[in-house]
């Protein structure tokens, strides 16, 4: 039985299906062998991808997609030329602006998901403004991990539960009421998890939300990706039957 399949409503979403993917989350690699095979700097690669995920990002809003998470500066990420970082960093600010200045007419709502402690405190004030704009929209939410890492927010979560457990405040530990104490809180776990550039692995991305989704690996660089395949990513994780550890 495929994941995705034109019935939708109670009866089909408790057999795991529905008519369509809620939440798709993107590895988004390869902007810096894609500038190089053009003989651009590594930044030129990253700002082409900025512009690559502004249009999937519309794309994802018009099919109606709930949430898209990207990966776009991972807790390993610091080890790169500081160049390159401080780029990722005013590429950051940039979209941060545009989204609190578009997000009512883009209908699309903008969460940045990972430790802020470490970005500047203007990164992490437009983030916290970005939060509240938030609020006020009605539309897909876009996920972007940022300084993020899936061990890194499993053990900033564990952290946190260990304090309340310690004061009194929390009760026995659930995977439900750990999923509560994580940066994805109130986001549903992804459907299908794809990443472009043609590494086949995860790269501390979202560790603990993977745990039944669907992967889907294309060897195109970031700034390559088109929407058709979002199209494809979707078809092809549609024909694969998702059996979450059940039986047919
Ligand atoms: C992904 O592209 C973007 C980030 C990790 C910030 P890369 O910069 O990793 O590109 P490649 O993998 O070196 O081509
Ligand atoms: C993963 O890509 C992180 C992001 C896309 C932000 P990397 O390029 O950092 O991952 P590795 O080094 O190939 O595993
Ligand atoms: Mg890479």
């Amino acid at each position: 039985m495929p994941i995705w399949t034109k019935e939708s409503g109670p009866a089909a979403e408790a057999a795991g299906r529905s008519a369509r993917p809620r939440h798709i989350a993107i590895i988004m690699d390869g902007n810096g062998r894609w500038a190089r095979s053009r003989g651009l700097p590594r930044t030129a690669g990253h700002a082409a991808g900025a512009e690559t995920f502004r249009k999937i990002t519309r794309y994802c809003r018009d099919i109606g997609l709930e949430h898209l998470t990207v990966y776009a500066f991972s807790t390993e990420n610091w080890k790169r030329a500081e160049e390159e970082v401080s780029s990722l960093m005013g590429l950051l600010k940039k979209y941060l602006l545009e989204a609190i200045a578009t997000m009512e007419e883009e209908r699309t709502k903008l969460y940045v998901m990972g430790d802020l402690g470490r970005l500047s405190p203007e990164l992490r004030e437009l983030s916290a403004r970005a939060l509240d704009t938030a609020e006020h929209v009605n539309g897909m939410q876009v996920n972007v991990c940022f300084n993020y890492g899936g061990r890194d927010e499993i053990r900033r979560a564990a952290q946190k539960y260990a304090l309340d457990y310690a004061a009194g405040q929390a009760g026995e530990l659930t995977e439900e009421l750990f999923s509560s104490y994580l940066d994805s809180r109130s986001i549903p776990d992804p459907d299908i998890i794809i990443r472009t550039g043609g590494e086949q692995r995860i790269s501390n991305f979202l560790l603990w939300q993977s745990a039944y989704a669907e992967y889907y690996f294309t060897d195109t660089l970031w700034p390559d990706f088109t929407p058709a395949e979002i199209d494809r990513a979707i078809e092809v994780c549609s024909r694969r039957e998702r059996r979450f550890g059940g039986t047919k």
